[in-house]
């Protein structure tokens, strides 16, 4: 992995830390004297979620799902497949989704409809980071951290063909990596 690959630095990990450490205050005074089941997208948000349940004070449970999206901002008709479901019955539970970039908004709003047909008491979105585009997929997560510019980013969980997600900053991809 090359450090000559990012082309510019977008979020520094302290800028992470900070982000983080403010939604989980929130998280903490919204949810206070609930019990959270944190729901983790792998495997990108895996990092993010990391460090933010470690500032939460709230009780949680973490579960985990795997999915893939289909289709794109152009076609509202894209699905999104369950890969690897989770192994919790959600029914009356206060489930947070932890998303690590809210792009086109397709599986998150394909996920949150069907997770609501499992009866939870509350679904919400905890996100890192939302692309500044205009969306199609109405979706509307109560937790963003940062407002991210319509370039492909990697690290801190995000990936490129499976690398780069170790890096403790989120940077933009040099063009030169996909050519
Ligand atoms: P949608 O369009 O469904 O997409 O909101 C969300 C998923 O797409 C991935 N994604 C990215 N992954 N860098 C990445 O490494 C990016 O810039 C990027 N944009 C979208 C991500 O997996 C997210 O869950
Ligand atoms: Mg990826």
């Amino acid at each position: 992995m090359h450090q000559g690959d990012i082309k510019k630095v977008l979020f520094t990990a302290d800028d992470l830390a900070g982000v983080v450490e403010d939604m989980a205050a929130r998280i903490n005074a919204d949810y206070a004297g609930e019990k959270l089941l944190v729901v983790t997208i792998l495997k990108g948000s895996s990092v993010f979620m990391a460090d933010l349940i470690r500032k939460l004070d709230v009780d949680v449970e973490l579960d985990f799902m795997v999915v893939s999206s289909y289709g794109s901002a152009a076609q509202s008709s894209g699905t999104v497949d369950i890969r690897c479901d989770l192994r919790t019955d959600i029914a009356g539970r206060h489930v947070l989704l932890i998303e690590d970039i809210i792009d086109t908004g397709l599986t998150l709003s394909k996920l949150v409809a069907e997770l609501e047909t499992r009866d939870p008491a509350s679904v919400e979105i905890a996100a890192l980071m939302i692309k500044d585009i205009e969306r199609e997929h109405a979706i509307e997560p109560r937790y963003v951290g940062l407002v991210c510019p319509d370039e492909f980013v990697v690290g801190y969980g995000l990936d490129y063909n499976e690398m780069y997600r170790q890096l403790p900053y989120v940077g933009v991809l040099d063009e030169k990596v996909y050519s």
